[in-house]
């Protein structure tokens, strides 16, 4: 049973898919820390959490800067308690093509995409491994596996998180200890990233269809909260096409995307001039994006895949009842 009141860490937090997690944490009532640096987006996501009713705590800092993460973490001990849980999404990204990333650029994605996920992870493990509790999540993609063209240092970053959270699970199994981590891996989600991630793509920027709300991507990062012994969940039937597609035979998939990924990352209107960027600083200045991003019209609100994911033991069960049906059925007939 799952105490209502947990201590909850969520970076990323002001925007998003993040923003969707801290607000379904507060619904159940957990004292929720949001980490960010937009102050428009925390406010209003500290808001939406208190107003789901649960406890919200704002904490302004860049995960890329691993004092500011430990400095928040030990604020969030002092004014909420021990933290139970330590969600990572924070992210940032490049769309362009490789060639047309500048190392600095590239850097950076680095820092904040990848680093700033160890830099959460460390803080989160020296608090919890001396109580010998508590639970990471790492919120991951379809392409922690499977790289697409235009999005090289973001890939690089989940593939990078991958590993590192694999080595670390490895290391908690091997060392006997109760602190759990686990990885979601995402689809397509309507967030505020296609309008405020830098782009020097000549189109906007867009998911790759289909696309599920940040409310299906919370439902699953709350279950693997609650379920944290899984390796790893995916979400999404697009999810789960794309990586069985990619173990099975990755060329195909490389000459496919390189056919079609350019065009499906693009909507057919042009970037506008005066579009924000949050590579280097926020970009809520006086505004706040929210959790949904521009493409409410497309995205779908359920994933019968996730149904599926969370109740795997029904799913084969069910699966059990009908291939034994169907063995009958078949005997009878031969007999
Ligand atoms: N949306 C998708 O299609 C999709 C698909 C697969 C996986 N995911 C994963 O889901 C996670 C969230 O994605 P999203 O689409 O919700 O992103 P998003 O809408 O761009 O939100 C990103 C969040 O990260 C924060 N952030 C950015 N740079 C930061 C920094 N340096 N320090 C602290 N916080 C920072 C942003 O707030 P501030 O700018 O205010 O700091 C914002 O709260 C990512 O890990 C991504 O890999 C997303």
């Amino acid at each position: 049973m799952t105490d209502p009141h947990q201590v909850v860490v969520v970076t990323g937090a002001s925007g998003g898919i993040g923003r969707a997690v801290a607000r379904a944490f507060g619904a159940r009532q957990a004292r929720v820390a949001l980490l960010a640096r937009g102050e428009r987006g925390l406010d209003a996501a500290a808001e939406d959490v208190t107003r789901a009713g649960g406890t919200a705590l704002a904490v302004p800092a860049d995960v890329a800067d691993f004092p500011q993460v430990d400095a928040a973490a030990s604020r969030v001990e002092r004014e909420l308690g021990p933290i139970d849980v330590w969600v990572n999404v924070a992210f940032t990204s490049v769309f362009a093509p490789f060639a047309e990333i500048g190392p600095d650029e590239f850097r950076r994605v680095t820092e904040v995409s990848y680093l700033g996920y160890v830099h959460g992870t460390m803080a989160a493990l020296h608090r919890m491994q001396p109580r010998d509790r508590g639970t990471i999540v790492q919120v991951g993609s379809a392409l922690a596996y499977r790289g697409i063209p235009l999005q090289s240092a973001y890939c690089g970053a989940k593939h990078a998180i991958q590993g590192f959270n694999e080595a670390l699970r490895c290391e908690l199994l091997h060392d006997g200890s109760h602190v759990r981590t686990t990885m979601v891996q995402m689809p397509a989600v309507n967030t505020p990233q296609f309008s405020w991630v830098r782009s020097k793509l000549p189109h906007q920027a867009q998911p790759v269809p289909p696309i599920y709300q940040p409310e299906v991507a919370a439902r699953a990062v709350l279950h693997a909260a609650d379920h944290p012994r899984r390796r790893e969940y995916w979400v999404g039937g697009s999810t789960v096409g794309t990586l069985l597609a990619n173990a099975v035979a990755p060329g195909i998939l490389d000459r496919y995307l390189a056919r079609t990924g350019y065009r499906a990352q693009q909507t057919g209107a042009e970037k506008p001039p005066d579009r924000p960027e949050n590579l280097w600083s926020p970009a809520d200045r006086g505004r706040d994006f929210g959790a949904h991003g521009r493409f409410d019209e497309q995205a779908t609100p359920r994933s019968g895949q996730l149904w599926a994911s969370r109740h795997h033991g029904v799913v084969a069960a069910a699966g059990g009842v009908l291939a034994a049906t169907a063995l009958a059925v078949w005997r009878r007939a031969r007999a």
